[in-house]
Protein backbone atom coordinates (compact mmCIF):
# COMPACT_ATOMS: atom_id res chain seq x y z
CA UNK A 1 0.00 0.00 0.00
CA UNK A 2 1.16 3.39 -0.79
CA UNK A 3 2.69 5.31 2.40
CA UNK A 4 1.11 8.54 1.81
CA UNK A 5 -2.11 7.21 1.50
CA UNK A 6 -4.47 7.88 4.75
CA UNK A 7 -7.69 7.09 4.02
CA UNK A 8 -8.24 3.50 1.33
CA UNK A 9 -11.32 1.42 0.93
CA UNK A 10 -11.54 -1.69 -1.37
CA UNK A 11 -15.13 -2.59 -2.78
CA UNK A 12 -17.09 -0.85 0.19
CA UNK A 13 -20.26 -1.86 0.46
CA UNK A 14 -23.41 -1.18 2.44
CA UNK A 15 -27.32 -2.92 2.14
CA UNK A 16 -30.17 -1.48 4.90
CA UNK A 17 -32.79 -3.27 5.72
CA UNK A 18 -32.00 -6.95 4.51
CA UNK A 19 -30.60 -6.27 1.66
CA UNK A 20 -33.37 -4.49 0.47
CA UNK A 21 -31.72 -0.50 0.09
CA UNK A 22 -28.57 -0.76 -1.64
CA UNK A 23 -26.96 2.33 -0.10
CA UNK A 24 -23.43 1.74 -1.04
CA UNK A 25 -22.74 -0.67 -3.92
CA UNK A 26 -18.84 -1.99 -4.17
CA UNK A 27 -16.84 1.73 -4.05
CA UNK A 28 -12.99 1.59 -4.75
CA UNK A 29 -10.34 4.92 -4.07
CA UNK A 30 -7.80 6.41 -2.57
CA UNK A 31 -7.05 9.61 -0.37
CA UNK A 32 -3.64 10.50 0.30
CA UNK A 33 -2.50 12.06 3.64
CA UNK A 34 -3.01 15.72 3.54
CA UNK A 35 -5.59 15.90 0.65
CA UNK A 36 -8.72 17.70 0.90
CA UNK A 37 -11.72 15.78 -1.40
CA UNK A 38 -15.15 16.58 -1.92
CA UNK A 39 -18.18 13.88 -2.12
CA UNK A 40 -20.62 15.44 -4.96
CA UNK A 41 -23.84 13.49 -5.86
CA UNK A 42 -27.63 13.74 -5.51
CA UNK A 43 -29.53 13.45 -2.76
CA UNK A 44 -29.53 9.58 -1.80
CA UNK A 45 -26.77 8.84 -3.47
CA UNK A 46 -24.42 7.64 -0.71
CA UNK A 47 -22.78 10.17 0.43
CA UNK A 48 -24.13 10.10 4.18
CA UNK A 49 -23.56 6.28 4.46
CA UNK A 50 -19.91 6.60 2.46
CA UNK A 51 -18.88 9.26 5.77
CA UNK A 52 -20.12 7.25 8.72
CA UNK A 53 -18.52 4.32 7.18
CA UNK A 54 -15.27 5.75 6.82
CA UNK A 55 -15.48 7.56 10.18
CA UNK A 56 -16.71 4.00 11.83
CA UNK A 57 -19.89 5.17 13.24
CA UNK A 58 -21.49 2.49 11.30
CA UNK A 59 -20.19 -1.02 9.59
CA UNK A 60 -19.96 -2.01 6.14
CA UNK A 61 -21.81 -4.68 4.47
CA UNK A 62 -19.11 -5.86 2.50
CA UNK A 63 -15.43 -4.27 1.54
CA UNK A 64 -12.33 -3.06 3.11
CA UNK A 65 -11.17 0.45 4.71
CA UNK A 66 -7.62 1.14 5.09
CA UNK A 67 -7.16 4.19 7.49
CA UNK A 68 -3.38 5.69 8.10
CA UNK A 69 -1.69 2.47 6.77
CA UNK A 70 -4.12 0.11 9.04
CA UNK A 71 -6.69 -2.09 8.44
CA UNK A 72 -9.29 -0.54 10.11
CA UNK A 73 -10.76 -3.66 11.78
CA UNK A 74 -7.64 -2.84 13.80
CA UNK A 75 -9.20 0.16 15.45
CA UNK A 76 -11.28 -1.52 17.43
CA UNK A 77 -12.70 -0.67 19.97
CA UNK A 78 -13.94 2.15 17.39
CA UNK A 79 -15.12 4.80 19.94
CA UNK A 80 -11.86 5.22 21.59
CA UNK A 81 -10.42 5.46 17.96
CA UNK A 82 -13.40 7.87 16.51
CA UNK A 83 -12.34 9.99 19.46
CA UNK A 84 -8.76 10.77 18.76
CA UNK A 85 -8.66 10.63 14.63
CA UNK A 86 -12.04 11.81 13.30
CA UNK A 87 -13.21 15.18 13.36
CA UNK A 88 -17.11 14.23 12.25
CA UNK A 89 -19.07 18.16 11.42
CA UNK A 90 -22.86 17.30 11.09
CA UNK A 91 -24.70 19.23 8.65
CA UNK A 92 -26.73 19.83 12.01
CA UNK A 93 -24.63 21.29 14.44
CA UNK A 94 -25.55 18.78 17.00
CA UNK A 95 -24.45 21.52 20.36
CA UNK A 96 -25.85 20.39 23.61
CA UNK A 97 -28.66 22.78 24.23
CA UNK A 98 -28.08 22.42 28.23
CA UNK A 99 -24.71 23.13 27.86
CA UNK A 100 -22.26 26.25 26.85
CA UNK A 101 -20.32 26.54 24.08
CA UNK A 102 -17.61 26.11 25.89
CA UNK A 103 -18.86 22.91 27.54
CA UNK A 104 -19.71 21.43 24.02
CA UNK A 105 -16.42 21.79 22.77
CA UNK A 106 -15.26 19.84 25.93
CA UNK A 107 -17.63 16.92 25.07
CA UNK A 108 -14.91 14.90 22.92
CA UNK A 109 -12.24 15.21 25.24
CA UNK A 110 -13.58 13.74 27.98
CA UNK A 111 -12.48 9.69 26.85
CA UNK A 112 -9.03 11.07 26.35
CA UNK A 113 -7.98 13.91 28.82
CA UNK A 114 -8.70 13.27 32.57
CA UNK A 115 -7.29 16.63 33.34
CA UNK A 116 -9.97 19.08 34.01
CA UNK A 117 -7.97 21.76 33.83
CA UNK A 118 -6.32 20.39 30.07
CA UNK A 119 -9.45 20.21 28.93
CA UNK A 120 -11.31 23.56 29.69
CA UNK A 121 -7.33 25.10 28.21
CA UNK A 122 -7.76 23.31 25.30
CA UNK A 123 -11.51 24.46 25.05
CA UNK A 124 -10.59 28.54 25.00
CA UNK A 125 -7.78 27.99 22.55
CA UNK A 126 -10.40 26.16 20.05
CA UNK A 127 -13.23 28.44 21.29
CA UNK A 128 -10.76 31.03 20.29
CA UNK A 129 -9.38 30.02 16.95
CA UNK A 130 -12.75 30.20 15.77
CA UNK A 131 -13.76 33.49 17.05
CA UNK A 132 -16.40 32.90 19.42
CA UNK A 133 -14.05 33.54 22.49
CA UNK A 134 -16.21 36.54 23.68
CA UNK A 135 -19.64 33.69 23.51
CA UNK A 136 -17.93 31.16 25.20
CA UNK A 137 -20.48 30.81 28.23
CA UNK A 138 -23.34 31.69 25.39
CA UNK A 139 -26.03 28.13 24.85
CA UNK A 140 -26.50 27.20 21.54
CA UNK A 141 -29.52 28.50 21.17
CA UNK A 142 -28.49 32.41 21.60
CA UNK A 143 -26.54 32.36 18.75
CA UNK A 144 -26.71 32.44 14.78
CA UNK A 145 -26.21 29.37 12.53
CA UNK A 146 -23.35 30.00 11.49
CA UNK A 147 -21.64 30.69 15.08
CA UNK A 148 -23.22 27.48 15.86
CA UNK A 149 -21.50 25.46 12.89
CA UNK A 150 -18.32 27.18 13.59
CA UNK A 151 -18.95 25.19 17.55
CA UNK A 152 -19.43 22.57 16.27
CA UNK A 153 -16.27 22.29 14.24
CA UNK A 154 -13.94 23.79 17.27
CA UNK A 155 -15.58 20.54 18.42
CA UNK A 156 -15.03 18.31 16.01
CA UNK A 157 -10.72 19.62 16.73
CA UNK A 158 -10.93 19.04 20.25
CA UNK A 159 -8.96 15.97 20.23
CA UNK A 160 -6.64 17.03 17.00
CA UNK A 161 -7.99 14.63 14.73
CA UNK A 162 -5.40 13.73 11.72
CA UNK A 163 -8.89 13.05 9.57
CA UNK A 164 -11.71 15.10 8.97
CA UNK A 165 -14.76 14.02 7.56
CA UNK A 166 -17.64 16.40 7.08
CA UNK A 167 -21.26 16.19 6.03
CA UNK A 168 -22.64 18.66 4.01
CA UNK A 169 -21.34 21.52 7.05
CA UNK A 170 -22.80 24.43 5.47
CA UNK A 171 -25.89 22.97 4.39
CA UNK A 172 -28.07 25.22 6.74
CA UNK A 173 -26.42 28.38 6.72
CA UNK A 174 -26.27 31.35 4.38
CA UNK A 175 -23.63 31.53 1.47
CA UNK A 176 -21.81 34.21 3.77
CA UNK A 177 -21.38 31.85 6.83
CA UNK A 178 -21.04 28.58 4.21
CA UNK A 179 -17.68 30.19 2.83
CA UNK A 180 -16.42 31.18 6.56
CA UNK A 181 -16.86 27.92 7.29
CA UNK A 182 -15.42 25.92 4.90
CA UNK A 183 -12.53 28.63 4.54
CA UNK A 184 -11.94 27.67 8.42
CA UNK A 185 -11.88 23.82 8.14
CA UNK A 186 -9.46 24.70 4.53
CA UNK A 187 -7.25 26.54 6.23
CA UNK A 188 -6.99 24.42 9.20
CA UNK A 189 -6.19 20.96 7.47
CA UNK A 190 -3.84 22.81 5.21
CA UNK A 191 -1.84 24.67 7.99
CA UNK A 192 -1.87 21.08 10.39
CA UNK A 193 -1.67 19.02 7.23
CA UNK A 194 -4.79 17.33 7.80
CA UNK A 195 -6.88 15.21 5.59
CA UNK A 196 -10.64 16.22 4.92
CA UNK A 197 -13.43 14.79 2.82
CA UNK A 198 -16.07 17.18 2.57
CA UNK A 199 -19.90 16.09 1.57
CA UNK A 200 -21.95 19.17 -0.30
CA UNK A 201 -23.89 20.54 -3.03
CA UNK A 202 -22.27 23.38 -3.51
CA UNK A 203 -19.51 23.19 -6.48
CA UNK A 204 -18.08 26.74 -5.50
CA UNK A 205 -17.21 24.87 -2.69
CA UNK A 206 -16.04 21.65 -4.21
CA UNK A 207 -13.69 24.12 -6.38
CA UNK A 208 -11.74 24.92 -3.20
CA UNK A 209 -10.54 21.51 -2.67
CA UNK A 210 -7.88 19.16 -4.17
CA UNK A 211 -10.35 17.12 -6.16
CA UNK A 212 -14.27 16.22 -6.30
CA UNK A 213 -15.22 12.43 -5.88
CA UNK A 214 -18.90 11.49 -7.71
CA UNK A 215 -21.29 9.32 -6.56
CA UNK A 216 -24.45 8.39 -7.91
CA UNK A 217 -26.79 5.31 -7.40
CA UNK A 218 -24.11 4.41 -4.51
CA UNK A 219 -21.27 3.96 -6.99
CA UNK A 220 -18.04 6.12 -8.02
CA UNK A 221 -19.25 8.45 -10.60
CA UNK A 222 -16.09 8.45 -13.46
N1 LIG B 1 -30.27 3.78 8.32
C1 LIG B 1 -30.81 3.56 7.12
N2 LIG B 1 -31.70 2.57 6.93
C2 LIG B 1 -32.24 2.34 5.70
N3 LIG B 1 -31.93 3.04 4.61
C3 LIG B 1 -31.04 4.03 4.72
C4 LIG B 1 -30.43 4.35 5.98
N4 LIG B 1 -29.57 5.40 5.79
C5 LIG B 1 -29.66 5.71 4.48
N5 LIG B 1 -30.53 4.90 3.84
C6 LIG B 1 -30.84 4.93 2.39
O1 LIG B 1 -29.62 4.75 1.68
C7 LIG B 1 -29.57 5.58 0.52
C8 LIG B 1 -28.38 6.51 0.61
O2 LIG B 1 -28.63 7.47 1.63
P1 LIG B 1 -27.56 8.53 2.11
O3 LIG B 1 -26.28 7.86 2.31
O4 LIG B 1 -28.15 9.25 3.26
O5 LIG B 1 -27.48 9.49 0.83
P2 LIG B 1 -27.01 11.02 0.71
O6 LIG B 1 -26.24 11.38 1.94
O7 LIG B 1 -26.18 11.05 -0.55
O8 LIG B 1 -28.25 11.82 0.54
C9 LIG B 1 -30.92 6.28 0.46
O9 LIG B 1 -31.76 5.52 -0.37
C10 LIG B 1 -31.38 6.25 1.89
O10 LIG B 1 -32.78 6.29 1.97
MG1 LIG C 1 -26.49 12.92 3.34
Amino acid sequence: MNDSSMIEVKGLTKHYDNDAVKALNGVSFLIKKGEIVSLMGPSGSGKSTLLNLLSTIDVPTKGEMWIDGKRSTLYKPYDRFRAGYIGFVFQFHNLLSHLTLLENIEIPMYSLEPKKSERRKRAHFLIEKVGLLDRKNAFPNRISGGEKQLAAIARALANNPKIIIADEPTGNVDTQAGAMIIDYLINHCRTNDLTMIIATHNIEIAKKTDRIIHLENGMLKI
